[in-house]
């Protein structure tokens, strides 16, 4: 994996002579580089295979749609890069980015379904006039009126704007792991709803009802909305700028700092052996958000590296904004759903907590720290991402899929 701080490689450099992309040629999935005249669209490869000298690696163009080149020249894995890159996107290898095939072997293998979980004991506990508090409800609630938006934005923000606009094929074929992940995401909060008998219209229009969810919500859309334009490409300074923005916001804001108020909350319950089913969805769920997170870093760490005229001093202030603005809407969140202390919990445990884990972002991404000092009130919440030690608390089938990698929690 390659690091923030690493050296540059040669191999991952911009070559100079190297034209830029042409805007056409980045066209995606959408009907534009269809609809160009071919004089006009050089690179796109359009009715152009006899214009072509057999020297282009590959010579498909960035969107893995266009024309394919008889006797184009091999790909080379120097010819390979994140963003930009004009080799053969349906040529899986040679690899360059291992990590994000094994990344992508990893989530195959912890595959899981949500329907293979047992809501029955949930379902008793939840119908009990005694078997939870009112505020136990409200953060269960809360919590599936959050996730299950959640999870469908991340998805949307995948498969329709981020995915064109990363140009590898390995980390492609990990985009397409991940939007599966999050199909079965919102798959088992709908399960979940489904299996305790909840109010569906309730629970999955709180991201328009509740300020401290559409707050998340809002907050996200805004760095998806430019990219998700048919009409924008990568290929300069300001709008590769926009994509690592939106990457940013998804991977280490979305899925790294709004999902752990709930994650934290949720697996609460599970350690006082209550709603053992939603807790057991929700460790799987945080294992593969845990791992979605993790390759975004890579990809983000990789494009810096790839890139490094993107980073700059003026860059990374918006980030660190960015960074801090988002864990300031995570502790409101946290104080609209613990209006008291409940689970062992309190509001202000997670004022620590969301700093700590926003340092960590930080860290990750390669920006000092927003808050020095800040601990970690939950330390417990490095154990449940290993289902291996959890036999314990979650007996019924957490070790049959632990069939991957090693995972780190964060
Ligand atoms: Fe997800
Ligand atoms: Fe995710």
């Amino acid at each position: 994996m390659l690091n923030w701080d690493d050296e540059p490689q040669a191999a991952a450099q911009p070559k100079p002579a190297q034209p830029q992309v042409a805007p056409q040629a980045q066209a995606g999935l959408q009907a534009v580089a269809a609809s160009q005249p071919a004089a006009s669209n050089p690179t796109a490869g359009h009715l152009g295979a006899v214009a072509h000298p057999p020297t282009n690696p590959g010579a498909a163009g960035a969107t893995g749609l266009d024309e394919v080149e008889m006797g184009a020249s091999r790909i080379q894995v120097d010819d390979k890069k994140i963003i930009n890159c004009k080799a053969d996107l349906n040529q899986l290898v040679p690899f360059k980015y291992k990590w994000a095939w094994e990344k992508y072997l990893d989530g195959c293998a912890n595959h899981w379904m949500p329907n293979e979980i047992s809501m029955a004991a949930d379902l008793a506990t939840w119908q009990d006039p005694n078997g939870l508090t009112e505020d136990e409800r409200l953060i269960i609630k809360r919590s599936l009126g959050f996730f299950s938006s959640a999870d469908s934005l991340v998805a949307n923000n995948l498969v329709l704007a981020v995915y064109r606009h990363i140009t590898n094929p390995e980390c492609r074929q990990y985009l397409l792991r991940q939007a599966f992940e999050e199909a079965l995401h919102t798959h088992a909060y709908q399960y979940c709803v489904e299996s305790l008998g909840l109010d569906e219209a309730e629970v999955f229009n709180m991201y328009r009802e509740v300020p401290s969810i559409h707050d998340k919500a809002a907050w996200s859309l805004r760095f998806t909305q430019d990219i998700c334009d048919p009409d924008f490409h990568t290929g300069t300074a300001e709008t590769d700028q926009k994509l690592l923005r939106d990457l940013i916001a998804f991977y280490v804001v979305f899925e790294g700092i709004f999902f752990y108020v709930g994650f934290v909350q949720l697996l609460s319950f599970g350690r006082r052996n209550k709603m053992m089913g939603v807790t057991e969805q929700i460790q799987y769920i945080m294992r593969d958000e845990s791992m979605h997170m993790n390759f975004g870093i890579d990809v983000i760490n990789q494009i810096k590296v790839e890139n490094p005229h993107l980073w700059t001093e003026e860059f990374k202030e918006d980030v660190a904004q960015m960074l801090r603005e988002a864990t300031e809407l995570e502790i409101r969140y946290a104080h609209d759903t613990m209006p008291r202390g409940v689970l062992g919990l309190n509001a202000n445990m997670f004022n620590e907590y969301m700093k700590f884990i926003c340092n960590r972002r930080c860290q990750q991404i390669g920006i000092n720290p927003l808050y020095p000092g800040a601990t970690n009130p939950f330390p417990w919440m490095s154990e449940m991402m290993d289902l291996k030690k959890e036999k314990n608390f979650f007996e019924t089938r957490v070790t049959e899929y632990q069939t991957g990698g090693a995972l780190s929690w964060d």
